[in-house]
């Protein structure tokens, strides 16, 4: 169990032992886009999921919510994230999955990055946007330190119509462990 937003170092090693190692897709999502390709993923690598959620659910409309965004982005906003059921030491490859946010990963997506230690592991990114993929993959990767990177994955929506061919996704899955 992780509780936020205390940073997880501690790695113990003996609980590892024995452990199958599995993956773990971890997303965020505001409006469904993100969980549609983070479930499609689920359904082609198994492993585990789990949705990152911020403790305040953002509200109004949805120009509140980009307004909203934007000053959080601007300020470099940390969310405080409600606690979610995983042992990332179980886990040495991670999917994490954002919708983009003003050119850059979700301010959910940052706060969780910002308070675990995922160096060792082996992640592959995707992004979900409008069109505007901006430095999303690149800022990941920078919150990120140690950790191994993989190519990631734009995934263009119009609204809440998946743009990007299922087979381009399906390519970048099929990359997954490669
Ligand atoms: C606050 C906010 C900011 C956004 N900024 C961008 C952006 O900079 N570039 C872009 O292409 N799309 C942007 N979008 C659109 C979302 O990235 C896109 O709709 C995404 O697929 C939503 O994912 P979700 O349904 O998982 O929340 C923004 C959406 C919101 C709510």
């Amino acid at each position: 169990m992780l509780y936020y937003p205390q940073k997880q170092h501690d790695r113990n090693d003996n609980d590892k032992g024995g452990k199958d190692m599995r993956s773990l897709i971890l997303y965020y999502t505001y409006h469904g886009n993100t969980q549609r390709i983070a479930e499609r993923i689920h359904a082609a690598i198994g492993g585990d999921i789990a949705r990152i959620d911020t403790v305040e659910p953002y509200t109004g409309d949805y120009d509140d919510v980009v307004a909203q965004g934007e000053r959080e982005v601007k300020r470099g906003y940390l969310p405080p994230l409600r606690p979610v059921d995983i042992d990332l030491d179980r886990y040495d490859t991670l999917v994490l999955g954002t919708p983009v946010w003003w050119y850059t990963c979700s301010p959910a997506m940052r706060a969780f990055l910002t308070a675990h230690d995922l160096s060792g592991k082996t992640i592959y990114p995707f992004a979900t946007n409008g069109g505007w993929l901006g430095r999303s993959i690149r800022d990941m990767r920078a919150l990120c330190p140690g950790a191994a990177f993989r190519p990631g994955l734009d995934v263009h929506f119009d609204d809440t119509t998946q743009r990007t061919p299922d087979a381009d996704v399906d390519r970048w899955i099929a990359a997954i462990h490669d």
